[in-house]
């Protein structure tokens, strides 16, 4: 008999109102790594609990762990694609690299609940980690991004969701896991809304009201949209985005935390490519004229079963250094 694919943390759940994305960095010493890894197994517990008494909040949470952290925290064997985020771009377009040993993806429809299992969930991990990063994140409007154009459409739902999203056979030991990169782009919405509605809809490659792709012939090679279309081998391969709007109006600040799930870090990295360094070079997503990301990391989430069990795994060799 065939063994079951271990269950997926919660990559794929219904679009939610609000959420909250929390990155942060170890502590280094042996008495912080074991209480993240006992935590490992408090997080679902903790999810029912909050959950429960909002059944209609669809409270979820996903958490993953950078390359380095991995190493530090559960050694080998380690997941065959994880690798610390690699810096894209140069000169006025660059997507960098920035620290982050855990993330924790925090959706539900109202942010009291996201709120408090942040709070529970950092509360149990004390001093043995640093946040170093965290955006309280929400839906404006019919699904758009801060820019005013309608985000997340060309999602994959359902089986396919899955299909691009989580491991398989191809890394036996970390089936039912994915990978995820996140990014925190601030816009300039000054320089965005003195475009034309018309130049807008070249730069994203479909229409801002009725948010319709454009026609090919119409359609920019540099839109947002082409450049981040793969097609390989005659067939497209998409990736599961949850991106958020945050912002602070007083202090001019307007931003989308872009978060990509996929079974292997390979074409989100694709994706930044052809939009930092264009495909071809040169021919680079015109978007970032207008957005700047001042964050970006990989983490590898584990099956929600190796989540658990993780808890239970030896600490590794002493010697393995925190990054
Ligand atoms: C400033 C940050 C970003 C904003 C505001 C943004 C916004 C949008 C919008 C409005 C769309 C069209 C509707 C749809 O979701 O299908 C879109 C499509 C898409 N975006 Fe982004 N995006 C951002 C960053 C990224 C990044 C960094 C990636 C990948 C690394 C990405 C990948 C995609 C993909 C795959 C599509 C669907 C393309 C298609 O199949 O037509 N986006 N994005």
């Amino acid at each position: 008999m065939r063994t079951p694919t271990p269950e997926p943390q919660a990559v794929s759940t219904p679009i939610t109102r609000s959420a909250i994305f929390i990155v942060a960095t170890l502590t280094p010493g042996a008495e912080h790594a074991n209480t993240v890894r006992a935590w490992c197994a408090d997080i679902a517990a903790l999810v029912r609990s909050i959950g429960h008494r909002v059944p209609a909040g669809n409270l979820s949470c996903v958490c993953g762990f950078g390359s380095g952290a991995w190493d530090a925290l559960f050694g080998a064997p380690r997941p065959a694609s994880l690798h610390p985020f690699r810096e894209i771009g140069s000169g006025a377009r660059v997507a960098p690299g920035t620290p982050g040993d855990i993330v924790l993806h925090i959706r539900a429809n109202e942010m009291d609940l996201c709120f408090e299992l942040a709070t529970q969930l950092l509360g149990r991990l004390g001093d043995a980690v640093k946040v170093v990063d965290e955006v309280h994140g929400f839906r404006y409007f019919d699904q758009r991004a801060m820019i005013g154009f309608v985000d997340g459409t060309e999602n994959p739902a359902g089986r396919e969701a899955a299909d691009f999203t989580v491991i398989g056979e191809e890394d036996g030991e970390f089936a039912g896991g994915s990978y995820v990169i996140v990014q925190k782009y601030l816009h300039d919405m000054t320089g965005w809304n003195a475009l034309s509605v018309e130049q807008q809809e070249r730069i994203i490659g479909r229409t801002k009201l009725s948010d319709i792709e454009l026609d090919d012939e119409v359609k920019p090679s540099w839109s947002h949209s082409s450049l981040t279309t793969l097609v390989e081998d005659g067939k497209e391969v998409k990736i599961l985005r949850d991106n958020m709007p945050f912002g602070r109006p007083g202090a001019g600040e307007f931003g989308t935390y872009f978060i990509g799930y996929a079974r292997s870090p390979a074409p989100i990295e694709q994706m930044l490519e052809n939009m930092f360094v264009g495909r071809p070079p040169g021919n680079y997503d015109r978007l970032l004229d207008y957005s700047r990301p001042v964050t970006g990391t990989l983490f590898f989430v584990p099956s929600a079963d190796l989540l658990e069990a993780l808890a239970d795994r030896a600490a590794p060799a002493a010697s393995t250094p925190v990054r």
